[in-house]
């Protein structure tokens, strides 16, 4: 079985779905923000959690925790992950945006696709990179923009999709790792 570490900074919507979807498969939380509540669903699993505040070397003070961990998913992780954590889990971080990536990277994605008067907007899973929201695409959904939304509407039927897909990436990226190992 896989031990996945899911890395988060609010409210862990997607990181319950991920454990309701995967089970015990998810092994730590890890948050920058001590009083996050992905924090409180993963205490009130029983799960193993890490506070690591923001700050010189977040992505070495995250790795030292991740021992015997194979995959890494972020679940609304608001900070950049960087070297040394990058390299010692190559095609092995996930991230999940809300939005049809490339458009709209960086923060509150779905209110730049409302004032862009975009039609449609939707969630990506894509691998991460040194890049915000820059890497390779693993799978999207796509999410109609209605007439009346406003950024609480518009967030919430995208983090529908969202608790739908990404537990289905994860999914795909391991059965492609059993292959590869
Ligand atoms: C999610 O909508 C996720 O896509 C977004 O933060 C939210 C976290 O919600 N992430 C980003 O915007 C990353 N650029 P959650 O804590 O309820 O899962």
């Amino acid at each position: 079985m896989a031990r996945i570490a899911v890395l988060g900074s609010g409210a862990g919507s997607n990181f319950q779905a991920l454990l309701e979807k995967l089970g015990g498969q998810i092994s730590l939380v890890v948050s920058d923000q001590p009083d996050a509540g992905i924090l409180k669903k993963a205490k009130a699993a029983g799960l193993q959690t890490v506070v690591e505040e923001g700050g010189p070397d977040l992505s070495a003070r995250i790795l030292s925790h991740l021992d015997g961990i194979d995959l890494i998913c972020l679940a609304g992780f608001m900070r950049l992950v960087k070297e040394p954590l990058l390299g010692a889990f190559p095609r092995r971080i996930l991230n999940i945006h809300p939005s049809l990536l490339p458009k709209y990277p960086g923060k509150a994605a779905w209110e730049q696709a409302l004032v862009d008067g975009a039609g449609k907007t939707g969630c990506t899973v894509h691998f991460v990179d040194a890049g915000m929201d820059t890497g390779e695409v693993i799978l999207q959904a796509e999410v109609p923009v209605l007439s009346g939304d406003n950024a609480g509407i518009l967030h919430e039927r995208i983090q529908q999709a969202e608790h739908r897909i990404y537990a289905e990436a994860v999914r795909l990226v391991l059965e492609r790792l059993k292959h590869v190992e």
